[in-house]
């Protein structure tokens, strides 16, 4: 069978239910999965720092029975002149499995492309699969479903930002992109997932305003103003994004049962306030936990 790849979301389109409800039955073993990947390593290549992402990838693959390999992309070949596609092919003879957190996306896909095993994103700068797929858990777990429910993203129309968008439209949620005009979300991917979303009955929005987004949200969704890699001065970033900061104030335009959501790193004070994250409609430090379960599940599918 020919290797798959979660570069992008839509490469596992048709998996997306699947994943989700995967990733919740390996929630409920608490990592007792028999070691169904026994004998694999997976491989973490990282061009950026990560907290979230090395460690949770590491514990799933170790919960699984296989065997992680961190890889500082500084000390590799591939940093002093080594092509990707040489880099790539040699991994592939070694390792079941690469995941990589690239800085370009264009590096990242000519790795899938040459890599003879799957290659699984751990974030670039376009997207942050792997991050979607677990907020798209947490949101299962705590509304139930998907179908009806608004979700709105505030601030910056970055990486993260983009996923979520695919990974809505494919599941059936309502999702507003609430950014500046001069940092909305691709525009390419903007258009593929309305147009995944008109197939599948729900709707993607772009909105500038966010005291008119927030109206009845049942998901409120911020990010860093600033992602890695990102020269924006702190300054110039709170005068574009001041008034997308998710705030107690906003909190108050949506529903009652409204949940708050970040893809953590946060910055208090920055995109949202410390009182919103302690307070009683965050669900952050689960979204951070379900990682963990959600990297199991793509493991689990594309490494078994
Ligand atoms: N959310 C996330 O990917 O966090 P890390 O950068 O810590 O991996
Ligand atoms: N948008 C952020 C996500 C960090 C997990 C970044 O790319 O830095």
């Amino acid at each position: 069978m020919a290797k798959r790849d979660l570069i992008s979301v839509v490469d596992m389109q048709d998996k997306w239910p699947e994943l989700v409800d995967l990733a919740i039955q390996m929630k409920q073993e608490r990592g007792n999965h028999g070691d169904p990947l026994a004998g694999k390593t997976l491989a973490m290549i990282f061009e950026k720092p990560s907290t979230r992402t090395r460690i949770s990838f590491d514990v799933a693959i170790t919960e699984l029975g296989g065997h992680a390999l961190y890889i500082d992309e500084s000390k590799m070949q591939m940093d002093h002149g080594e092509t990707v596609e040489d880099t790539a092919k040699v991994m592939s003879r070694f390792i079941h499995g690469i995941m990589y957190r690239a800085k370009d996306y264009k590096t990242m896909d000519k790795f899938g492309e040459f890599a003879s095993v799957p290659v699984i994103s751990g974030l670039d700068n376009l997207e942050h699969p792997c991050q979607a797929l677990a907020d798209m858990v947490t949101i299962k777990e705590k509304k139930g479903g998907f179908r009806g429910k608004k979700l709105v993203y505030l601030g910056d129309g970055n990486n993260v930002c983009n996923s979520l968008l695919y990974a809505s439209a494919i599941l059936g949620l309502d999702m507003v992109a609430c950014c500046p005009a001069v940092r909305m979300p691709n525009a390419e991917i903007m258009l593929k997932a309305s147009r995944i979303a008109d197939e599948n009955g729900s709707k993607i929005i772009a909105s500038h305003d966010p005291k008119e987004a927030c109206v009845d949200a049942d998901i409120l969704y911020t990010d860093t103003w600033i992602s890695m890699g990102d020269e924006t001065p702190v300054e110039e970033a709170v005068r574009i994004f001041k008034m997308y900061q998710i705030n107690s104030e906003l909190l108050d335009l949506a529903k009652p049962d409204c949940i708050v959501m970040h893809c953590l790193p946060a910055h208090r004070g920055q995109e949202i306030t410390s009182e919103v994250i302690d307070g009683q409609h965050s669900v952050i430090f689960d979204q951070a936990e379900n990682r963990l379960h959600a990297q199991k599940a793509v493991l689990y599918m594309l490494l078994k």
